[in-house]
């Protein structure tokens, strides 16, 4: 490596400044209890949006959006490079590179960064690929500061410290913010878009309701056509780098500055109705009920138990259950649950799936209820890139940072792309574990660790 961009460090105090307006700004979505609450597509979250918008012309750095709604800060590559003359196509293709089947031959061949860079040059000759940087500024309802803002803001400042250093480029960096990562309407919806795997049913179906969906899109000036035309051509990426907190207590308990992703959890979803009879609370004995809670309830501890007990590298959570007509006193005719369960591997959701559908048939019948199960979302476990994950070791080996490899057991948007570019992230120490509530936090010298580190990735992969 040369000593070129070696010394280079982010702005620790102007990404700093931009985090905490987004933090603490009541109109981008703050609430003033240390969380934020911004729905993707809620006026805050369209706010937060104009917000970045503004920040990116003020950096002086070109702005983009998309028919998904995704916002980013671009910075052109600036040189063309020399044409690979040692790589033969066989050990270097498209495939190899772009490819989810790419670990194990990137572990195999092990290219250096340059040779990465120049390979997807001489192949894409003309347009330059891009790499992207990033993460989501919408969160969960009253959900915490960090999640999602802390990636879009160091991506964000990785880009800002890099043009003020004048640095060339053989790749263009791109800092997204992707639409709807958290799932209120689809789930990894902008990621999804952009790399070609979203469908009209997905659209037509989503976990947060059609309705919310079709609102939110005319609130945002998008359409599902707009959507499903934002999809990038194919080879335009050179890879996916995201900075993240853990959300977890592993890095926080081993005293470890930076974990390396390995992989992500995939992660399953449905609707599940319990159906029973809408009758007078008083005046029905509690032996002639068909009551919905029942068969809800009584699948909520089941399923635990199964988890648990069967299935130890999983979990499953039931996150809200709606009931009609919900009131003091008629018994319930119908319970909506939404249920969601995640497993590191593919396998493991075929039969977890079966068991819980059956342990929800049964519990129906035990209360004399229907029960209809819905799809919304299969989600698979995805591999993190060997050559990202090794980009990313060496960087924190030569800034001094204690780096560990984990598994996600969060969802992330890098799932949306590990099949069509290298993906790879960083997660930064979350205190006791606390996300997707406004006590999330992490110690800001950790934010900026992950920051540098963001940083001198992207350009061993893109200088
Ligand atoms: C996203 O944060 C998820 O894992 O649900
Ligand atoms: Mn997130
Ligand atoms: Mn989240």
């Amino acid at each position: 490596m040369t000593d070129t961009f070696h010394h280079l460090r982010v702005n620790s105090d102007r990404m700093l400044a931009a985090f905490n307006e987004l933090a603490h700004s009541h109109r981008l979505g703050a609430t003033g209890d240390g969380g934020v609450n911004r729905p993707t597509f809620s006026e805050a979250h369209l706010t937060a949006r104009k917000w970045f918008h503004e920040q990116i012309k003020t950096a002086g750095l070109e702005f983009r959006t998309d028919g998904a709604g995704n916002y980013s800060a671009f910075l052109a590559a600036n040189v063309t490079p020399a044409l690979p003359g040692t790589w033969t196509r066989d050990r270097c293709t498209p495939g190899n590179l772009l490819s989810k089947s790419s670990v194990a031959s990137e572990a195999k061949q092990s290219p250096t960064y340059m040779e990465i860079a120049s390979s997807h040059q001489s192949l894409l000759a003309m347009t330059p690929p891009t790499l992207l940087l990033g993460s989501h500024l919408d969160s969960v309802p009253n959900g915490g500061r960090f999640d999602g803002a802390l990636g879009v803001m160091a991506a964000f400042e990785v880009l800002r410290t890099i043009k003020e250093a004048g640095l060339k480029l053989r790749l263009n960096l791109e800092a997204i913010d992707f639409t709807d990562e958290e799932g209120t309407l689809v789930g990894l919806l902008g990621s999804a878009a952009l790399a070609g795997h979203l469908h009209r049913d997905l659209l037509q179906n989503p976990r947060g309701r059609r309705e919310a969906l079709l609102e939110g899109m005319k609130r945002a000036g998008l359409s599902e056509e707009s959507m499903l035309s934002a999809a990038r051509p194919k080879n335009s990426l050179a890879g996916y780098l995201e900075l993240h907190i853990e959300q977890g207590k592993r890095l926080e308990r081993a005293g470890l500055d930076i974990g390396i992703v390995s992989a992500i959890v995939g992660i399953w979803s449905y609707r599940l109705s319990f159906i029973g009879r809408a009758d007078h609370a008083g005046t029905t004995t509690m032996d002639d009920r068909l009551d919905a809670s029942l068969g809800a309830s009584a699948f909520t501890l089941a399923a635990r138990e199964i988890v648990m007990k069967d299935f130890p590298d999983c979990v499953l959570n039931i996150g809200n259950m709606e009931f009609t007509r919900g009131a003091f006193n008629i018994v319930p005719a119908r319970v909506d649950v939404s249920l969601e369960f995640r497993s590191p591997e593919e396998e493991e959701f075929q039969q977890l799936d079966r068991t819980l559908l059956e342990c929800a048939k049964q519990e129906a019948l035990r209360f004399g209820l229907e029960v209809k199960a819905e799809s919304l979302g299969k989600h698979s476990p995805t591999l993190m890139s060997e050559t990202v994950q090794r980009a990313f070791a060496d960087a924190c080996d030569d800034l001094g940072l204690k780096h560990t490899s984990l598994v996600s057991g969060a969802g992330h948007d890098g799932q949306s792309l590990a099949d069509i570019c290298p993906v790879g992230m960083i997660f930064v120490p979350s205190v006791d574990g606390a996300s997707h509530s406004p006590r999330e936090f992490t110690e800001w010298g950790d934010c900026v660790n992950g920051a540098n580190v963001l940083l001198q990735a992207a350009l061993r992969l893109a200088a």
